[in-house]
């Protein structure tokens, strides 16, 4: 099957770079548009409503440009907001939402730590499924001030060394030996996570999993780029000079009003 139109990507800011980095990878013939709403970040600490509207506005903006298909590469935005998404286009969308599945089926201690928004943990989508896993403890931490702090360039700060121990320090204590990154902007602190969780701690995040539903969704319903030409622009909507950092200088990047 056959559809040459891009595969739209969106984040409140540049984390979702690590989704489309998995995405990427696994289908390197794919051409992408990444969204990067970088003036609204963070998305973590609106309210529902508001989370709604954000997303909407980014849809049409990747809609606009006939994407084949929508992967909301923020926790924050698929907990809040992917019900509303779908009632209201037809183009399909693809979500992410904390990996605590593979966690808790791996979990020796039977106790894990999400590391996430506020919002995203205190969706209704979130509490479903973490109703599931009676059985295992989740202890559930807000990353405040993460966020910011990536959308700022100040990845190895001493402000995040010292965030990230205050919020992993107890988990440790608490016998984890499962960490879910919540956010698709953690997985730029797994460096700095490593550094201070315990080496049997295991890492999740949810980049391959999306991946991979993204190939699979491609294979059984809209069809894969048969063109040579799999281009990737990135849109963001603030100064660009953090998320060509995080890039690498290797790709086209365009500010543009949102
Ligand atoms: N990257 C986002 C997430 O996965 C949102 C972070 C934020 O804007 O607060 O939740």
């Amino acid at each position: 099957m056959e559809n040459n139109e891009a595969i739209g990507i969106f984040d409140s800011g540049i984390g979702g770079t690590s989704i489309w980095s998995a995405i990427h990878e696994l289908l390197p013939n794919e051409k992408t548009i990444y969204l990067a709403d970088s003036k609204n970040a963070p998305y973590g600490q609106k309210t529902k409503e508001e989370i709604i509207v954000l997303s909407m506005k980014n849809t049409e903006f990747l809609l606009n440009m006939n994407c084949k298909l929508i992967v909301v590469a923020c926790n924050t935005a698929t907990t809040n907001a992917i019900q509303e998404l779908r009632s209201k286009y037809d183009v399909p969308f693809i979500g992410i939402e904390p990996a605590i599945k593979p966690a808790v089926l791996h979990s020796k201690t039977q106790i894990i730590g999400v590391l996430a928004t506020q919002g995203t943990l205190s969706s209704t989508l979130f509490n479903k499924t973490t109703e599931k896993y009676q059985d295992t403890k989740i202890i559930e931490q807000v990353g405040n001030g993460l966020v910011q702090l990536i959308e700022s360039g100040q990845i190895n700060s001493p402000e995040m060394t010292q965030l990230l121990n205050s919020y992993l320090k107890p988990m440790i204590e608490a016998n984890i030996d499962y960490l879910v990154l919540g956010c698709s902007h953690y997985p730029y602190l797994i460096p700095q996570i490593k550094a201070i969780l315990p080496n049997h701690i295991q890492i999740i995040d949810s980049g391959e999993a999306v991946a991979k539903q993204t190939q699979k969704l491609l294979s059984e319903t809209i069809g894969f780029n048969s063109s040579t030409k799999s281009e990737t622009v990135f849109y963001t909507n603030t100064d660009s000079s953090v998320l060509k950092q995080i890039l690498g200088n290797k790709y086209k990047v365009q500010e543009k009003e949102f």
